[in-house]
């Protein structure tokens, strides 16, 4: 029998779908502690991740995304809200530690307000490209199955507030960690 997932939150979708945000607000209704998979990453790195994705690349880039995830599960954390990078659900190791790190909550966005959310800035490397659109529901039709398979909820957030999004997983995650 596998182990039950440790009592933590984490939180996946594709870029701009509010992990971040949505992640602060649960942490601080919860009382859990944060932690963000990205900043790690930038943490360790010394350097941005515009810059890895330039110097050395994306796949320098995973593996730096892999270890630091590795590492938090090496932690066995408890009482966290983990925010994740988008793509950190492309490598299937990836996908069974954040499974066994807790309740995996799947963010759902349409790529219209993903582009919108995500065209204000551009700290995104995989978007600095002549179709950030284009680009948006390729990425998304490439890791739907995958973001399926590792989540134990999908949220559609369109027409929800963000207040309203974390109220619906502090529920669920009562429910789920009542049960697990
Ligand atoms: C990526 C998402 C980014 C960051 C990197 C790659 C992706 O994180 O990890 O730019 O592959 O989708 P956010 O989802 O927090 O933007």
């Amino acid at each position: 029998m596998t182990d039950p997932p440790l009592q933590n939150i984490v939180l996946i979708g594709f870029m701009g779908s509010g992990k971040s945000t949505i992640g602060r607000d649960l942490a601080h209704t919860l009382s859990y502690a944060q932690i963000d998979t990205d900043a790690l990453i930038v943490e360790r790195a010394g350097k941005s991740i515009p810059k890895i994705f330039a110097e050395d690349g994306e796949s320098a880039f995973r593996d730096l995304e892999s270890a630091v995830l590795r590492s938090i599960a090496e932690d066995h954390l408890q009482g966290h809200i983990i925010s994740t990078g988008g793509g950190i659900i492309n490598r299937p190791d990836n996908r069974t530690l954040l499974r066994r790190l807790g309740y995996v909550v799947w963010l759902v966005v349409n790529p219209e307000e993903i582009h919108r959310r995500t065209s204000r800035n551009r700290n995104r490397p995989l978007l600095d490209t002549d179709d950030p659109e284009g680009t948006i529901r390729r990425l998304l039709a490439e890791r739907t199955p995958a973001y399926r398979e590792t989540a134990h909820l999908a949220i559609e957030t369109d027409n929800l507030t963000f207040p309203e999004v974390t109220a619906g997983i502090v529920d669920s995650a009562r429910y789920f960690f009542g049960q697990a």
